[in-house]
């Protein structure tokens, strides 16, 4: 096989838009091709991101492009992760050119000093996965076995008043309030201290993701790049009587494609459990959603099998599952 990997210098169009194609064609038998528009990621991948290190590498065959690999080193937290990614084009699988990625991936995990590979593979219950048959020939495990969920905005939000009628009786006691990606600043304190603990109150099999402390400081530079890349992150916050933020939700819409939003983050502090406020945070922002976003007509989430509150959450908003998603690790020895 004659393949030869190149680094992306994503600044260069062309050269971004063949690594875009290979996931665009890997992608595009999933459900709603979910794969980025060109608009977004021509803008978000040449982007500084304070958050991530990235890698972007194309497989060429000749001059045509037909593999693609993404490789993304945390630089806030977890410094022992490398999360990574890879695609081939369908009509060129099996013939080798994924395990040539996968190896330059673990090469670059272990020149950065990362101990553990972190990815997903997607795909329709009942059905072969490739990416996670693959992937265990390649020495990762499943770690953690989630479901994609889809929500219907056009139909949901007319069956949300039962909802509603419980978060009055159980949560009148906190005030909602949503903002669009720029932290208020009376919240930005409880919102960091609360995000702080989101990995030590998430189901997350064996996956080794650990805490990492979010400063203001940390929210501000993220909450910069979302708005230079043009995606603005709805938020949602149930506020205590005293001023605490007991709970958080955010979705996030690309303004360059706007028809889909995408739940991010959503957490109840423990000692403000059993007053819906999952429900509250969650309604509010898929609410600020339709109202911002009238070309928004449909959201997704993902959440662990075994995360029983968050999967009833989102089972009576109206969320059907669409796929399987596994969680797949691998350590480096
Ligand atoms: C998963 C994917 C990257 C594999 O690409 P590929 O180039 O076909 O992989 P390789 O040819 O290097 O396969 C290596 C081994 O993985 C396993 N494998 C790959 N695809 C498989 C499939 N569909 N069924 C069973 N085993 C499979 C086999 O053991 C294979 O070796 P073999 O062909 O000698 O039996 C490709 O199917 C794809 O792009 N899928 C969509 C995106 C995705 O899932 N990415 C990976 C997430 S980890």
């Amino acid at each position: 096989m004659t393949v030869e990997l190149r680094v992306v210098d994503p600044s260069d169009e062309a050269v971004l838009r063949d690594w875009w194609e290979v996931g665009h064609a890997a992608e595009a038998e999933r459900p709603h091709s979910p794969w980025p528009k060109w608009a977004q990621s021509r803008v978000a991948l040449p982007a500084h991101n304070p958050e991530r290190e990235l890698t972007l590498v194309t497989a060429y065959d000749g001059g045509s492009p037909v593999g693609a690999s993404m490789f993304s080193l945390p630089t806030k937290d977890n410094d022992h992760l490398a999360f990574v990614e890879l695609w081939v084009l369908p009509q060129r699988r099996r013939e080798g050119i994924a395990t040539l990625l996968s190896r330059d991936l673990d090469a670059r995990a272990a020149a950065a000093g990362r101990s553990t590979l972190l990815a997903e593979a997607k795909g329709l219950p009942g059905t072969v996965i490739p990416g996670e048959r693959f992937a265990l020939a390649q020495g990762y495990q499943v770690a953690n076995e989630e479901q994609e969920k889809d929500l219907d905005l056009t139909t949901a939000p007319s069956t949300w008043a039962p909802l509603d009628d419980e978060v009055a009786e159980h949560a009148a006691a906190y005030r909602i309030e949503t903002f669009d990606t720029v932290y208020p600043d009376h919240l930005i304190d409880g919102i960091a201290r609360l995000l702080s603990s989101f990995y030590s109150q998430v189901p997350l099999g064996e996956t080794d993701l650990r805490d990492s402390e979010w400063t203001p400081e940390r929210l501000r530079a993220h909450e910069a790049r979302l708005v230079e890349i043009r995606r603005s992150v709805i938020s949602a916050v149930a506020v205590s009587d005293d001023g605490e933020v007991a709970a958080f939700s955010d979705i996030r819409v690309s303004h360059l494609a706007p028809e889909t939003a995408e739940v991010g983050v959503t957490i109840v502090a423990p000692e403000h459990r059993g007053h819906r406020l999952g429900y509250a945070v969650k309604l509010a922002g898929h609410r600020r959603v339709l109202a911002d976003f009238p070309d928004c007509v449909r959201a997704t989430t993902c959440n662990a099998d075994t995360n029983t509150a968050m999967n009833l959450v989102n089972e009576r908003m109206g969320y059907v599952p669409t796929e399987r998603l596994l969680e797949l690790q691998k350590r480096l020895d």
